[in-house]
């Protein structure tokens, strides 16, 4: 068992004063809290059937909800079979794992990638095979390589392809149509599933939506998103769409795991959607964390050294993600606790020298920086803090 990298971080982003673009959080001040509580009262109508175990599949209605939402978002129509609801995104994944990887497998993951994916795939024995990414998403013409040296190094082909396609955690790119035409493609022919892993896909803030990797393909992709980016982390709802057969083992992993998600929340989420709330909560979102994105795009620009850290600004999503010029993550992350503010070194996001097949990537130039969590003035006043922990770093 190696800790998350992230957790370990977390006791000193969050002694007193400090500001924090560590966590990936969304903001706590525009939660719905008023409209969830009125949700409440579909328990009573339906509490019999929430407060007794359910399916492990998940709440038939909110099932029904999710299919109206996601059918013209992945241009098909699905079947309730077609779908599994998982307690958050982590727990999708942790399925899937179970369901896919044996130990010693490989799974392709984008470099640099969610370590809460490192660490599931890591738990069912995994291996991994980074492949670098550009503001254009995972390179992936790389992919037939990376895929040749697997098998020359394991003797077996990679069992999972692991992409975050929309405003990725850390880095906020987007994986181009062109390029999640040919993932689509060359998953296809050499026969690995893909994990289209996709939380931040409807907060962009600017630009035009790119279709899912899902709707691309006629087979092969397992799609996963979750309301804990556009409700609340702290409902611990999500769910995977993919072929009936994988999604059936998946549901019987789940049932080893905890039985079911709690209904009690399946149904204040599937009343929540059904009331049309999630659709004015998208709306308000979007701008609110439209308008940190910009917060912080200024304040880099007005108090950071030029030059002293590199990227391009995101287009939604959560996250800045940021190559330093002259300086190491990891040393620069003590000197901004020293200021009062807190990011994530880049390391955490890259998996460790000992468990990649090829070649890794050094993640100390990096450092990511959540620009959701924090108020507009907090995000102004620990870029200047920032900039006092970069000139005390030259
Ligand atoms: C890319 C990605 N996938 C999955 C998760 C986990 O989300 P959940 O809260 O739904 O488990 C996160 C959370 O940060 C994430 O960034």
């Amino acid at each position: 068992m190696r800790p998350s990298p992230i957790r370990e971080l977390f006791p000193m982003t969050q002694r007193p004063g400090m500001i924090s673009f560590a966590g990936g959080l969304p903001d706590p001040a525009i939660f719905p809290v008023e409209e969830f509580a009125q949700c409440g009262s579909a328990l009573r109508d339906q509490g019999k059937t929430a407060l007794q175990y359910g399916a492990s599949e998940g709440f038939r209605p909110l099932i029904d909800e999710l299919i109206k939402r996601m059918e013209p978002l992945l241009a098909r129509p699905f079947r309730p079979e077609e779908l599994v609801i998982g307690s958050g995104s982590q727990q999708v994944m942790d399925m899937l794992a179970r369901v896919l990887i044996d130990p010693g497998d490989v799974v392709i993951v984008e470099a640099p990638t969610y370590p809460g994916a490192l660490h599931t795939f890591r738990n069912s024995g995994a291996c991994f095979a980074p492949v670098p990414c550009d503001e254009d998403g995972m390179l992936v013409d790389a992919l037939p390589e990376v895929v040749q040296r697997c098998k020359r190094q394991t003797g077996r082909l990679p069992k999972l392809i692991y992409s975050i396609v929309n405003f990725s955690n850390p880095a906020g790119v987007c994986l181009s149509l062109p390029r999640r035409r040919r993932l689509a493609e060359l998953a296809l022919s050499h026969g690995i599933p893909v994990l289209e892993d996709d939380p931040y896909g409807e907060l962009r803030y600017s630009g035009a939506a790119i279709p899912a990797l899902f709707s691309l393909a006629d087979s092969g992709i397992i799609f996963a998103s979750s309301f804990s980016k556009i409700l609340a982390p702290g409902v611990r709802v999500a769910w995977a769409i993919g072929d009936p057969s994988l999604i059936r083992k998946m549901v019987v992993a789940k049932q080893g795991m905890d039985l079911c998600t709690s209904m009690v929340t399946q149904v204040l989420v599937a009343e929540y959607c059904r009331r049309g709330f999630l659709e004015t909560h998208l709306g308000r979102i979007r701008s609110h964390y439209a308008g940190k994105a910009e917060a912080m795009a200024r304040a880099f620009r007005k108090y950071l050294p030029t030059g002293s850290i590199g990227g391009a600004d995101p287009e939604g999503g959560f996250f800045f993600w940021r190559k330093l010029a002259h300086a190491s993550s990891r040393v620069l992350f003590e000197r901004a606790v020293e200021e009062g503010v807190a990011f994530l070194p880049g390391s955490a996001f890259f998996p460790a020298p000992d468990e990649v097949v090829g070649e890794g990537v050094d993640g100390d130039p990096f450092a990511r920086f959540c620009f959701t969590f924090a108020s507009p003035s907090e995000i102004e006043e620990g870029a200047r803090r920032l900039a006092r922990a970069l000139a005390g770093h030259d």
